[in-house]
């Protein structure tokens, strides 16, 4: 059953985030960033649940311009089996619906389970000579 996630899905969430390393945890996904978020981006980030239990997540943003993907997790036992491509087609959907004409993702260089996983989807790779990602820390 795909559904929205839910501010009491984080133990559950973080525990499957924690497992695997293509997963960049930080600041950010503490209890109240992760609460914060789906607040502020209420009914988009959504989840694959089986028995109870979450099987898949992906955290959906968007600013008014853009829309920006997060946390794409599939369990390492139900892959390949179309849960990561469902989440972002709805994902997008939803995005879309919002009149978001472009949504962007990060991966980690060496995920590349999660670079064929983007490039299937549609995703395409910017080149260097396109953007940089440039960051501050603000505290
Ligand atoms: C990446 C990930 C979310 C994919 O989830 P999934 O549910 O297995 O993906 P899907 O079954 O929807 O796959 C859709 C398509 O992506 C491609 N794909 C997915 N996994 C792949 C792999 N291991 N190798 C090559 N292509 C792959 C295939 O084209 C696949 O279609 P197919 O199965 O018909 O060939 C999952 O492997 C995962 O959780 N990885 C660890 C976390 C991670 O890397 N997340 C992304 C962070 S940027």
């Amino acid at each position: 059953m795909l559904a929205t996630i839910r501010g009491r899905d984080y133990d559950e969430m973080i525990e499957l985030w924690k497992t695997d390393p293509n997963i960049r945890l930080s600041s950010a996904d503490s209890r109240d960033s992760i609460r914060a978020f789906l607040r502020r981006n209420r009914g988009m980030s959504l989840k694959i649940v089986e028995s109870r239990r979450i099987v898949a997540t992906v955290l959906c943003g968007w600013d008014g311009r853009r829309g920006y993907l997060h946390h794409l997790f599939v369990r390492a036992d139900s892959r390949r089996r179309g849960h990561g491509a469902a989440l972002v087609d709805e994902a997008c959907r939803r995005l879309a619906a919002k009149g978001i004409a472009k949504v962007h993702i990060f991966v980690l260089p060496g995920n590349e389970t999660g670079q064929a996983f983007w490039r299937a989807s549609g995703f395409f790779r910017r080149p260097e000579t396109d953007v940089l990602l440039y960051s501050k820390d603000l505290e």
